[in-house]
């Protein structure tokens, strides 16, 4: 198919703009406010099933497997279902032991991703229960899976993922939910989530207005040879995120690490020539974060910081719009998908195609 980049200078800045428009669609039709609940219709997955759920796994590769990272806090944190994400590839290879009260995730943008399609194939032969988080509809993934929930956010043009990432994690949020009312989360929780959800929308379109903001510093941090990504917990994978996109597209080296383990080793890494972006939201590791921000300062190292207010240590901050804190890491990382484009346009690179690269990698 081809498609049309309508104003825009590369697939990659028109999918960032999309956003707004793309979250309100995974949205669309699925909020039940009557129960403060959602409805997602292709789930396959009655509530007394719901309830002898021991264990969620996700499974994706790349941006995906990041969303999936983040969707396992979310599941976690609101159905308080023990949930992690492995990369598919890894998964396939280490003949996992598979539990029957394990529900299986697969999360893919194509829905076509070769490891991916065989993990999944691998579990189902084994019997377990698989669900995809697809955005291709009628893909491989899709077909083969028990049910799922489709992720709306359009043809997805540009090789690296921007908008399908945000909307995976959307996705996840919504199934978190789904998962925690029929099991412990309370109405009012339900409620707060759903009123969080639908400030999504306007909170994107508030951060993309920050763009020549952030162009300004992707062109000073452009002639960097490497850079390190820092988060805790709910922000790590945000870090992991922003990192591979500033890879991919720019071909900078970048590190991402949790916030936490910086004192067991890469602080050896920490100069001035080593620039840190630090994901620091406003809830209740603040302090914790903000003094990972002091480590980094005390050595020299420049630090940019994206947060809810502005951060004494950070020689910038990307100053980004409050949510409940389990939606926060969705916000958080759209301005580092316009610090990564900036920052590859800025080196002159060719940010729909990156080098050695494909859309959908649908081999082994
Ligand atoms: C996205 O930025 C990358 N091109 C890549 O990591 C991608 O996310 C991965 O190959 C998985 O693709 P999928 O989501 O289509 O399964």
């Amino acid at each position: 198919a081809s498609y049309d980049m309508g104003g825009h200078d590369t697939f990659m800045h028109k999918e960032i703009s999309e956003q707004p428009d793309a979250v309100d669609r995974v949205l669309r039709g699925r909020i039940d406010d009557r129960f403060s609940t959602v409805h997602l219709g292709g789930l396959n997955l009655d509530p007394r099933e719901a309830r002898t759920i021991r264990r969620i796994k996700i499974l994706g590769c790349g941006t995906s497997y990041h969303a999936g990272l983040i969707g396992a806090g979310l599941i976690e944190s609101m159905a308080r279902i023990p949930a992690d994400a492995e990369p598919a590839s890894e998964f396939r290879y280490r003949n996992p032991v598979v539990d029957p009260d394990t529900l299986y995730i697969a999360v893919s943008q194509s829905g076509e991703t070769y490891d991916v399609l065989a993990a999944v194939q691998e579990l189902k032969r084994k019997g377990a229960r698989v669900l995809g988080v697809v955005n291709v509809v009628g893909s491989a993934i899709a077909r083969e899976a028990d049910g799922g929930v489709y992720v709306h956010a359009g043809p997805e043009v540009c090789v690296v993922s921007t908008k399908c990432f945000t909307n995976t994690v959307v996705a996840f949020a919504l199934l978190a939910l789904h998962l925690g009312r029929i099991r412990d989360l309370s109405v009012t929780d339900g409620k707060r989530i759903i009123e969080g959800l639908r400030r999504l929308p306007e909170q994107i379109s508030e951060i993309l207005k920050l763009e020549d903001e952030i162009k300004e510093l992707a062109a000073e941090y452009a002639g960097a040879q490497s850079m390190m990504f820092i988060g805790r917990v709910r922000g790590y994978p945000v870090a992991l995120e922003a990192s591979l996109k500033l890879k991919e597209i720019s071909y900078i080296h970048a590190e991402a690490y949790p916030a936490s383990e910086l004192k067991h080793g890469p602080l050896a890494l920490i100069e001035p020539a080593l620039p840190t972006v630090a994901i620091v939201p406003d809830d209740d590791l603040l302090e914790k974060n903000r003094a990972a921000l002091e480590e980094i300062k005390a050595r020299s190292g420049r630090i940019l910081a994206v947060a809810h207010q502005e951060q004494e240590k950070a020689d910038h901050t990307i100053v980004v719009p409050k949510n409940e804190d389990e939606l926060d890491p969705i916000l958080m990382g759209i301005p580092l998908q316009l610090f990564a484009y900036h920052t590859a346009l800025a080196m002159g690179r060719d940010i729909d195609k990156p080098r050695n690269l494909a859309k959908s990698v649908t081999v082994e």
